[in-house]
């Protein structure tokens, strides 16, 4: 189904600098194997602490009225990892969804996924699907988990509808445009991030929302992803303020207001 997609044309990019607080901030939620490593604990005690560092971070970005916050929890490539850490992060996803489901409600919080829900095992499916619906209403902020995802994977799979699309003859190469591109990716109803935030010190987007991260601002923090806490979060919204998005302009002309 073609999502409704934001008609605003968004090649110029806003008018200002942006020096603002961020719409939609990403976190890259990198290093809690090494979290665990370097207190000689084992990785799943690393990925508990993660996932208590995660509520810490919508919390955080809930109170700062952030209107969209999306956490990489889970990458295509990670389904290459131990079968035992592949388990357990599944599980934690779940009881995420069940801990918070109820609070997101309280919060006006709403759920969405992007990646590949249904490639989930069933029990994690079910509770996040759960967490979706009873969320649906959530107006304040929009938390979207990346599970499974993969950014090519996205684009691939968008690249496929539309030439299922074009070989129906629904729709001419010429109709196609990257609002149309974006509409049959399954982030096709968020806005492109303004600020990610990788912790875990690599320097890397590890095919995370490559299409949308086109204007993105990137703040890579040396802090293991447990390690997450709300000093974390103003140091990257007070270099993301210091920052001037220039969308392809000169500065003299921003300064014009053009
Ligand atoms: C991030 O921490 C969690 C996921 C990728 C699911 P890692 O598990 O990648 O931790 P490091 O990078 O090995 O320290
Ligand atoms: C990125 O972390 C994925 C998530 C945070 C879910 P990885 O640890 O999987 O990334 P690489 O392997 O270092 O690129
Ligand atoms: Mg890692």
């Amino acid at each position: 189904m073609l999502r409704t997609v934001d008609a605003a044309p968004s090649h110029y990019g806003p008018r200002h600098t942006m020096t603002e607080q961020p719409k939609h901030i990403a976190l890259i939620m990198d290093g809690n194997g090494r979290w665990a490593h370097a207190r000689g604990l084992p990785r799943r005690q690393g990925h508990e602490h993660g996932v208590e560092a995660a509520a810490r971070a919508v919390q955080a970005c809930a109170e700062r009225s952030v209107k969209h916050l999306t956490l990489f929890a889970f990458s295509h490539s990670n389904w290459k990892r131990p079968k035992d850490e592949v388990e357990l992060l599944m599980r934690l996803c779940m009881q995420f969804a069940d801990d918070h489901r109820q609070e997101w409600v309280r919060r006006s919080i709403r759920l969405e996924v992007i990646g590949a829900l249904d490639e989930l095992p069933r029990a994690t499916r079910l509770s996040i699907e759960r967490a979706i619906a009873e969320t649906r209403g959530g107006e304040r902020m929009v938390l979207t988990l990346a599970l499974g995802y993969a950014g090519r994977h996205d684009l691939v799979g968008a690249v496929r509808a539309i030439a299922a699309r074009a070989q129906a003859g629904l729709l001419l190469p010429e109709e196609i445009d990257e609002q149309r591109l974006r509409a049959f990716m399954t982030t096709g109803n968020m806005p492109d991030p303004d600020l990610v935030i990788r912790t875990g010190g690599e320097k890397r987007l590890s095919d995370f929302l490559l299409f949308e991260c086109a204007n993105a601002e990137l703040f890579f923090a040396d802090e293991m992803w447990p390690d997450f806490d709300d000093a974390l979060l103003e140091r990257a919204l007070a270099a993301f303020s210091r920052r001037q998005r220039r969308f392809g302009r000169t500065a003299e002309q921003l300064a014009q207001g053009a």
